[in-house]
């Protein structure tokens, strides 16, 4: 750590020379809130204030970050944007197309992020070839937690298919147990109808659907039987489940209420900080199908006046992409780093896990941007689809109803 800050201070006083000696701003908006988010965001903050910046936190409660969003676009429009955002994806692009982004390319270049970065993680943080963004990991959205005790006490295996997942439903529920923790706000259930996508569509079906938006693949027999089985999924979970925030979905998971939770690796960092371990207490594993479904996230700077606030961000972007923290933050958040130079002898079996899923599906083409968490459309493409997922989650429409007004949906968000 502390070779480390030093290493970072001498960075710093390098690629910050124009505002050199005002002292490093931040205010921060994100929605890291939970108690694994919090954690995590702490680390960020220590390192801050360990290399003499001042952290203004200005968290914006609400899983998915739709929240946060709304509050960056009142603060923008009102021409007081914060330093630095906790954003990703096509998003960050759409900012930059405002005119409102900073340009932190000099921080990139002297730490080689282009040399330490994948190329594919490195592109959603370049606008027209300069860096408008840092990436701080990558979370994997295509999960399903589950108790161990609850599945074993059941003779329950992880499902491999998802068959095996209703077959473990319906015996779950004989037995009294919910077999799914959800949390019924619309980004949670476009989650778990993305992992049920993958799964149903594969790889290629899951691109074409929510990467080019296809048409035939949008209104095809096998999207009606995705929106089957999120019928079936409307079925395994409680009778509560409506507005309950993600992190209170995984805690049934915990503590037995619940069998299965399926969303992102962000929920790890919730059992982590509750001194759970994996394989003992929990456990995970990919839901069915081929692929991974990533979500980096990443900070961009606003541009804002004051040497201060601008010596802030070139200290906030080196340190999110720096070695130690990419550890230290991911460890606590349950992601993986986004640098391919960082060890990961400390990571639990899920996040080795992750990272060879990564690899493996990055070489066979089933490496796949998360719709549901802004990785792979605009606002306009992704909000179309999640509003036809939650309608149909929260009604009796059918799957071919669904199917339909899905495909009218995107063509007119185009
Ligand atoms: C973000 C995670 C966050 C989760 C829950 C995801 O979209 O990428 O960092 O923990 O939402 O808020």
């Amino acid at each position: 750590m502390k070779s480390y800050v030093l290493g970072a201070v001498s960075g710093i006083a390098l690629i910050a020379s124009n505002v050199a000696h005002a002292e490093p701003q931040a205010e921060v908006l994100h929605y890291w809130t939970s108690g694994g988010e919090a954690k995590s965001v702490a680390v960020l903050q220590e390192e801050f204030a360990a290399n003499g910046g001042t952290w203004t936190d200005m968290p914006v409660a609400g899983g998915g970050g739709d929240a946060a969003m709304t509050a960056l676009r009142a603060r923008v429009l009102s021409g007081n944007a914060p330093t630095a955002v906790q954003l990703k994806g096509p998003a960050i692009q759409e900012w930059y197309e405002e005119g409102v982004l900073a340009d932190i390319s000099a921080v990139a270049e002297a730490n080689n992020w282009d040399a330490v970065l994948p190329a594919s993680i490195a592109g959603h943080m370049k606008c027209e070839g300069t860096w408008c963004a840092a990436p701080v990991n990558v979370h994997r959205v295509d999960w399903i937690w589950a108790n161990a005790d609850v599945l074993s006490a059941n003779g329950i295996e992880m499902p491999s298919t998802w068959d095996e997942f209703n077959a473990a439903a319906a015996k779950l529920q004989a037995a009294g147990i919910i077999p799914l923790a959800h949390g019924g706000q619309a980004w949670q259930d476009a989650t778990v109808f993305e992992a049920v996508a993958l799964g149903i569509l594969g790889a290629d079906g899951y691109r074409k659907a929510f990467v080019e938006l296809d048409t035939d693949t949008l209104t095809s027999a096998e999207m009606v039987a995705v929106f089957d089985q999120m019928r079936l999924m409307r079925g395994y979970v409680d009778g509560n489940f409506s507005g309950r925030d993600w992190n209170l979905a995984t805690a049934m998971v915990m503590n037995g209420e619940a069998a299965f939770q399926i969303m992102g690796d962000w929920a790890k960092g919730e059992f982590i900080a509750a001194g759970k371990a994996p394989g003992e207490d929990f456990l995970c594993a990919s839901t069915p199908g081929e692929g991974f479904l990533y979500n980096v996230d990443s900070f961009a700077m606003f541009d804002v006046d004051g040497d201060d606030k601008k010596a802030g961000q070139a200290l906030l972007a080196e340190l999110v992409v720096g070695q130690n923290f990419q550890k230290v933050f991911n460890l606590n958040k349950g992601s993986i780093p986004a640098r391919t130079d960082v060890a990961l002898d400390e990571f639990d079996s899920c996040a080795i896990l992750s990272s060879d899923d990564m690899n493996a599906s990055s070489e066979g083409g089933s490496l796949l941007p998360s719709y549901a968490h802004g990785m792979a459309l605009r606002g306009a493409q992704s909000g179309a689809i999640t509003d036809v997922v939650t309608a149909h989650f929260n009604s009796d429409m059918s799957s071919a109803d669904a199917v339909q007004m899905l495909a009218d949906a995107i063509a007119n968000s185009l």
